[in-house]
């Protein structure tokens, strides 16, 4: 009678689960809109909805008071405690504005440019360039503690809009950790950026000049006659190679 009892199990649990669900429908009037017209309507207010949470890599609570793994129906879409919905609100505007611009413009070819939330936000909340997080969180934290966020946020958002893997991203930390005199730490990321690209003439030529800040003479030798290999054309190194020589 084993069966029985695995049916009974789903009978009782299924509807329970997905009735607290389905309780819940986009509704057919909304009580509390400052920006959109009042009553767009659920399936209009279903695809605004669903287009922000994807533009931001977001869920529902990011914007909405309620707690991710309850039931919609927990949560209270019309309050405005969540001071992200006000953020969003500004942003709707911003964005109205921008296309009020857009639509003066004399364009420079027949089709239009759509602009949303996802041109700026690329799939995150905070629409910042890589290079930025990982300063911030070099100068809050330290450099081990950038690198760590690198191979986080590398790990979850390779492949995607979301930030620039390519070489300029970590080459700008290190440019960033070069000027501000913390030469361990620009050698280091430098080192991990030619690493990622080892065929970048420009990933040798920057840790090369990092090498040579440091003075570490040989390895800066080194890597600018390994960049001068991949680019000859390469004045840069050939400078610094110079200077390495001559002095
Ligand atoms: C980026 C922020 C953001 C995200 C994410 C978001 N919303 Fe909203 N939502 C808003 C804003 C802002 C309004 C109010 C718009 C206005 O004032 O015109 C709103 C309004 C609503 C309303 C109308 C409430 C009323 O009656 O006034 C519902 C329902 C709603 N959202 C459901 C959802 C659901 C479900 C999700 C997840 C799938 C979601 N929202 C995700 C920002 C967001
Ligand atoms: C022109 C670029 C741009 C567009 C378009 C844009 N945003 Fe933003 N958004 C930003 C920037 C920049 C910030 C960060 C502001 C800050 O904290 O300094 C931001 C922040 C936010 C935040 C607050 C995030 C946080 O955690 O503090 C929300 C919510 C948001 N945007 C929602 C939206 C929505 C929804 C849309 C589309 C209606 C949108 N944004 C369109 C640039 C943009």
């Amino acid at each position: 009678m084993r069966w029985f009892a695995i049916l009974i199990v789903i009978l009782v649990l299924v509807p329970t689960a997905s009735s607290a669900q389905q309780r819940w429908t986009w509704p057919e009037k909304t009580k509390n809109m400052k920006v959109f017209p009042q009553n767009p309507g659920p399936e209009a207010l279903r695809s605004i909805m669903t287009g922000f949470t994807r533009a931001l890599g977001v869920r529902c609570s990011y914007c909405h008071v309620g707690e991710e793994g309850q039931p919609l129906s927990e949560f209270d879409f019309v309050s405005d405690e969540n001071a992200n919905k006000d953020r969003a609100r500004e942003m709707i505007r911003m964005l109205q504005d921008i296309q009020l611009h857009l639509d003066k413009l004399d364009r420079s070819g027949p089709k239009k440019v759509e602009v949303g939330c996802a041109t700026c936000h690329r799939g995150v909340a905070k629409p910042m360039k890589l290079e930025d997080v990982l300063i911030a969180a070099w100068k809050a934290d330290g450099a081990a503690a950038a690198m760590e966020q690198y191979d986080e946020l590398r790990d979850r958002y390779y492949g995607r809009g979301a930030y620039d893997f390519g070489e300029a991203s970590l080459n700008a930390v290190g440019y960033a950790m070069l000027e501000a005199g913390d030469l361990d730490d620009a050698v280091s990321v430098l080192e991990r950026n030619r690493d990622l690209f080892p065929d970048s003439f420009n990933a040798w030529d920057s840790l090369g000049e990092a090498h040579m800040k440091a003075g570490h003479t040989e390895e800066a030798i080194e890597c600018l006659q390994k960049s001068l290999e991949l680019e000859p054309r390469n004045r840069h190194a050939t400078q610094l190679l110079e200077e390495l020589r001559g002095g």
